[in-house]
């Protein structure tokens, strides 16, 4: 009997051995490579040199990048393919880029993704270091457009979790053509006073999701742009300033790729310019929006906490002309909270391309501890339930 439980321990520990050396990843450490964790040698070849080790191992494969400030002062470009879909950065440290934005002035994005299958980041800060830039921005208009902090293109099966993004010189973290991306967890901040610092913006991309995230920015907190479809927004933070949750701008284009099926559920809008706002240029597009849900959403002193705006036009000579943008299937359903103006409820349509489908049900929304109002333009839809301010449709 206790041979057989003798050979059993061994043959259990053989067999744990073997699995462990089958799925354990091989791991390569930044700091191994040569960076420099003293936030001032530059590190981006060392970032580089681990991301080609590890996209071009065979079987899965981890960048670690321990405690400690790294400065990576130059554009990263991570490209795949890859010979694994299965890469992850586990990242201890804070990733800084340098704050003279003049020098990355000419780059789109600091660190970026292009065409990787299967990609998780777990943990890590990126600091974008845009006080300069924003200061730039607000005090003259003879500025860069400065680069956005991560950025994904052409990619696919991407998860990201604990991840910080601060200060970002533009947006902080973007997708554009991807498929399959999930986040959760994530912190995005920046001053309230910042310039085009979008939280997450996503375009051109299927099936993304993103959970129980705090953003608090200058600009939108998640904006989505043309060819976004099937994105699930959940229990997500805007506030305490931004521009909240911005479908658009759409229209830009007169040929363009719709917006569909995006839901929203469980968000907090805490004095935010907007709740969830959809907005599209004046002019003609075969643009559209189609298929939202906006879900148990809490306005706490936003100051438009639902809008449809299809005469948006910021700084500029404004063509004068409908948008060509057709919003249909939209329905908000248990808002409650509280509006910073008098209008809660705001749906100033497209003349030729009204917008129709609209479903209100239990909005209780109020201004000043009175009854908000409602206004509505080129707008047909039905009401369900309390409904406060009362529905403006014809
Ligand atoms: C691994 O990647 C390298 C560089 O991208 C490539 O040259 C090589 O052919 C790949 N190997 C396999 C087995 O796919
Ligand atoms: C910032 O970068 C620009 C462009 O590379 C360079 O001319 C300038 O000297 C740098 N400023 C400082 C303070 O390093
Ligand atoms: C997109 O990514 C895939 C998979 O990595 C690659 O095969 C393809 O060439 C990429 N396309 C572009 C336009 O970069
Ligand atoms: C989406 O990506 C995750 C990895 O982030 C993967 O586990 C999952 O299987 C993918 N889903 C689909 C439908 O491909
Ligand atoms: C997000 O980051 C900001 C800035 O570091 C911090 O003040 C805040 O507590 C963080 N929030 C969460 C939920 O981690
Ligand atoms: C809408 O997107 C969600 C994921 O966000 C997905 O589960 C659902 O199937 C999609 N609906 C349609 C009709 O494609
Ligand atoms: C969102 O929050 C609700 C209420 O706290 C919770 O039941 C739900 O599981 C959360 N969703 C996710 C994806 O964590
Ligand atoms: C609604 O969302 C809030 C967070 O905004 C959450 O605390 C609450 O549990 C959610 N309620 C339902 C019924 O999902
Ligand atoms: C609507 O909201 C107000 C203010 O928060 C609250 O006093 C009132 O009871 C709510 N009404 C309903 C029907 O939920
Ligand atoms: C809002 O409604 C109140 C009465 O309900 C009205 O006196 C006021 O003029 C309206 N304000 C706007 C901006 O429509």
């Amino acid at each position: 009997m206790e041979k057989f439980i003798s050979l059993f321990i061994v043959l259990t520990l053989i067999f744990l051995c073997y699995t462990q050396s089958i799925t354990a990843d091989d791991v390569y450490n930044v700091a191994d490579m040569g960076a420099k964790p003293d936030g001032k040698t530059d590190s981006t070849q060392y970032f580089m040199s681990a991301w080609t080790s590890a996209c071009q191992n065979l079987g899965p494969a981890t960048i670690i990048v321990p405690q400690g400030r790294f400065l990576v002062n130059q554009q990263a470009r991570f490209s795949g393919p890859c010979n694994n879909s299965a890469l992850s950065f586990q990242i201890d440290g804070t990733v800084v880029q340098q704050s003279n934005y003049s020098a990355v002035a000419d780059d789109i994005f600091w660190v970026g993704f292009h065409g990787v299958d299967g990609l998780a980041i777990r943990g890590g800060v990126f600091d974008g270091q845009g006080a300069d830039l924003w200061n730039c921005k607000l005090s003259n208009n003879d500025c860069p457009t400065g680069t956005s902090t991560v950025q994904f293109t052409n990619s696919s099966n991407i998860a990201l979790k604990g991840l910080t993004s601060l200060n970002s010189q533009l947006y902080h973290i973007v997708f554009n053509g991807c498929n399959n991306v999930t986040i959760q967890s994530v912190n995005i901040s920046a001053a309230g006073n910042s310039l085009n610092t979008d939280g997450i913006h996503v375009q051109f991309s299927t099936n993304v999701n993103i959970y129980n995230t705090a953003i608090t920015t200058g600009d939108d907190c998640i904006s989505i742009g043309p060819g976004t479809i099937n994105l699930w927004i959940e229990n997500v933070t805007c506030g305490l300033s931004g521009h909240g949750i911005s479908i658009g701008s759409l229209g830009r284009e007169p040929i363009e790729a719709g917006v569909q099926n995006v839901t929203v559920k469980g968000a907090t809008f805490a004095n935010t310019l907007n709740g969830l706002r959809i907005k599209s240029w004046p002019k003609p597009s075969n643009g559209f929006v189609k298929d939202v849900m906006v879900q148990n959403a809490t306005m706490i002193n936003v100051y438009n906490p639902i809008i449809i705006d299809q005469n948006y036009c910021p700084h500029q000579i404004c063509p004068v002309q409908d948008s060509g943008v057709k919003v249909d299937g939209v329905t908000y359903q248990g808002i409650h909270g509280t509006s910073a103006t008098e209008v809660a409820v705001k749906f100033d349509c497209s003349k030729s391309h009204p917008c129709t489908g609209i479903k209100l049900e239990d909005v209780n929304l109020t201004y000043q501890n009175r009854q908000a109002n409602a206004s509505c333009v080129n707008a047909a839809g039905i009401v369900v339930g309390y409904i406060q301010p009362p529905s403006c449709f014809a």
